[in-house]
């Protein structure tokens, strides 16, 4: 059995994975900051089957030591949120780039296999209504700190490739949602709105098209991709499923008993990408990937189910969050 190591396994899609993935690998151990956005809690399921080390991938050492007792290498730990890389990119480029450097010199110093997970915001925006997409071989042109960060990461792992011959393995997946999901992004942040009593907040006029895509459908392509992709190869994940903020938004709110139109519309976010859309043909074709969630809407239903349901999980952060939204 492989040995495995996951870098933010405490994070959103991290624990997901890590959750699901236990039954395949011998051992995990999980390296994880615990930023706010990295939480123990999330692992709880799991917790007595795993190794959680909290440390830093910015600290070459311990990046060192545990990819040296690592079969395989699968890299979630990232600053993910576009909003927090506009106010301050410091960390973005800390950890998303040198991060991801110190991981990579450490694979290639022990010749160890690498899964680099990474987004589609590399790519820039889309038009609205056009039906492009974006593919493998979309030319990179990143909007935000935050993209522009994981832009630089995914060109460290293919030079890399190229260049000293590391075992790696790319992926771009469009949005995510269901459980776990920290209350700063769009979904959770307005189902906890509502369930608050706060109005939630649609940047500009609503229009942008986000392709909403269920974690675990993510983690099965990741999955597919560690078992059987093509080693230098990246792969686009996305289920399809477009939806403009304003279509979410409405969604939400009638799933929880609300009017259609109880939210404000606030000023836009800088630099913000209209459209995202991917075509994952690659993966379905190759790699046998379908995601389970077709249906957005019954996704939705369920993590708001489980929002409600796990109350403590997300109350003090909500606060914390809002407050530092300027709520
Ligand atoms: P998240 O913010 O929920 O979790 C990130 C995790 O990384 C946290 O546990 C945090 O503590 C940890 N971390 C941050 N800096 C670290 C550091 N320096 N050292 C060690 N650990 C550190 O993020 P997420 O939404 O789960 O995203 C995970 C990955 O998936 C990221 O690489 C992100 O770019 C990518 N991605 C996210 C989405 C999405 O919709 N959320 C879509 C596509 C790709
Ligand atoms: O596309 C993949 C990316 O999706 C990931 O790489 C990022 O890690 C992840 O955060 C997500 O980025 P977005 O910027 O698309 O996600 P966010 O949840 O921040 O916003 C989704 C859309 O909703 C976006 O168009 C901005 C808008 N929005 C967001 C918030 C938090 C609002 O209108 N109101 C809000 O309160």
């Amino acid at each position: 059995m492989d040995r495995m190591l996951v870098t933010g396994g405490a994070g959103f899609i991290g624990a997901n994975f890590v959750q699901g993935a236990i039954a395949t690998y011998g051992k995990i151990t999980v390296l994880d900051a615990l930023t706010y956005a990295g939480d123990v809690r999330n692992l709880a399921p799991v917790a007595d089957h795993i190794e959680f080390v909290e440390g830093d991938i910015a600290d070459a050492s311990v990046v060192d030591r545990l990819v040296g007792q690592a079969d395989v290498v699968v890299h979630f730990a990232a600053e993910s949120h576009v909003d927090n890389s506009l106010g301050d990119p410091a960390p973005f480029v800390r950890t998303n780039v040198v991060g991801t450097f110190n991981l990579l010199e450490a694979v290639r110093r022990y010749d160890v296999r690498l899964h680099h997970i990474s987004t589609d915001e590399v790519f820039g925006a889309l038009p609205l209504d056009t039906g492009t997409r974006f593919t493998e071989e979309t030319r990179y042109d990143p909007s935000s700190p935050y993209s522009a960060t994981k832009a630089s990461s995914d060109h460290l792992v293919r030079a890399w490739t190229r260049s000293y011959g590391i075992a790696a393995t790319i992926s771009n997946c469009a949005n995510n949602y269901g459980p776990y999901q920290h209350v700063e992004k769009l979904i959770p942040r307005h189902i906890t709105s509502v369930l608050t009593g706060i109005r939630p907040k649609v940047y500009g006029a609503g229009a942008n098209v986000r392709e909403w895509t269920h974690v675990d459908d993510h983690n099965a392509a990741v999955q597919k991709i560690l078992a059987n992709g093509r080693l230098g190869d990246t792969y686009l994940i996305g289920s399809g499923q477009e939806r403009s903020n304003k279509q979410v938004t409405e969604t939400i709110l009638r799933l929880l008993g609300q009017p259609a139109d109880a939210y404000d519309l606030v000023p836009d976010r800088p630099g913000h990408d209209l459209r995202y859309a991917t075509d994952s043909s690659k993966l379905r074709t190759e790699l046998d990937w379908t995601p389970q969630y077709q249906d957005f809407e019954a996704g939705l239903a369920q993590t708001i189910t489980w929002y409600r349901d796990h109350q403590p999980w997300w109350q003090a952060t909500k606060i914390a969050t809002e407050r530092r939204y300027g709520g």
